[in-house]
């Protein structure tokens, strides 16, 4: 496994920081969830939406006030090149940082503070289980506010919320929390966007609803309105909507589309995986492993010329970004 860190490649057991680090002391970073997906047929790891993720990440730098010195295109191909390095063919997640790197503790001026970017990937199988529908329970932590720690921005020190959440859930017997908003609408999950299928039609939470703008929920919503005709009707909703609707899922980069069957011991519908998620699903994780060949520019190939044999012999590099030619 390989790291891009302080503008070099490394092992990632090489990757060391200083414990005066300040994003370790305070949270100011911002990071980004990406997945590469492994084609068994065609030998390759296509990284899925990797531009839209690193457009993502450089929003998110912006309001911590960190300068990401590369473009969104240039950290797609340092992502690649990590995972290339790692010489994987399989599943994987990569995880781009942006950091104050500054070694300085007791400042919280952030516009003063130096930046840097780091870049690793390593392999990741299912993180819920996306066969079977899971048990969701409502958290008691409200999920952080805009006027607090922006939601859609990637922050890390705001993953508090989410630890808080996540442990409660699956220390009361549940896999996965569902956090309400300030107001008490529904949010999303602790890495998760949430959508219900009532009477055939999708409806999640609003981006003024305290959510992270999911690309996997951004995904979904095209895939649903491009493929099955179903339009997404994004707005506030309630709690005990969750527990009337036909169909429950999350979505997002580590859960792929998780169907959810129960929430707070009261099962969706029959219980049963509906038709809508069924076919979204299937859709999905066609699109994400560079099956479907209309939405192939949502995949980031990571090997030259794929071929079964050559990208499992060799993994032959496309040209990278010499990241240390830009300081
Ligand atoms: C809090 C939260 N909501 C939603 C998502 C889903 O976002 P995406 O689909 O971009 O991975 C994530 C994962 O990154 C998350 O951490």
């Amino acid at each position: 496994m390989y790291a891009f860190f302080k503008n070099k490649y490394l092992p990632i057991a090489e990757a060391k920081m200083s414990i005066l680090t300040h994003a370790f002391h305070y949270g100011t970073a911002c990071f980004e969830g990406v997945r590469g997906n492994w084609n068994e047929d065609e030998g390759q790891v296509y990284i899925f939406r990797a531009q839209d993720h690193m457009e993502r990440l450089i929003n998110s730098a912006k309001v911590l006030r960190i300068k990401i010195r590369f473009t969104a295109e240039e950290m797609v191909n340092i992502a690649a090149e990590v995972v290339r390095k790692g010489n994987h063919k399989e599943d994987i997640y990569i995880r781009p940082v942006a950091y104050k790197s500054a070694e300085v503790v007791a400042n919280m001026k952030a516009h003063l503070l130096e930046d840097d970017v780091m870049v690793f990937a390593f392999p990741l199988g299912n993180y819920l289980d996306p066969n079977k529908g899971i048990h969701c329970g409502t958290s008691s932590w409200r999920r952080i506010d805009d006027l607090s720690i922006p939601a859609r921005a990637k922050i890390n020190g705001s993953y508090v919320n989410s630890v808080l959440a996540k442990t409660e859930a699956v220390e009361s017997g549940f896999e996965e929390a569902i956090m309400l908003n300030q107001d008490g609408h529904v949010s999303e999950g602790s890495g998760e966007n949430i959508f219900i299928v009532k009477n055939g039609t999708l409806i999640t939470p609003a981006p003024g609803d305290n959510i992270l703008l999911g690309i996997t929920r951004d995904s979904v919503i095209t895939l649903a309105k491009q493929e099955l005709g179903m339009e997404t009707v994004e707005r506030q909703l309630d709690r005990s909507e969750l527990y009337q609707a036909d169909e429950v899922f999350l979505t997002g980069t580590a859960a792929h589309l998780t169907p959810v069957s129960k929430i707070d011991h009261r099962a969706i519908a029959d219980g049963k995986i509906g038709q809508v998620t069924q076919r979204l699903q299937a859709l999905y994780f066609d699109v994400i492993r560079g099956k479907n060949k209309k939405y192939m520019q949502w995949c980031h190939p990571v090997y030259d010329k794929p071929s079964k044999s050559s990208a499992k012999s060799n993994g032959a590099a496309v040209s990278a970004v010499r990241a240390s030619d830009r300081r």
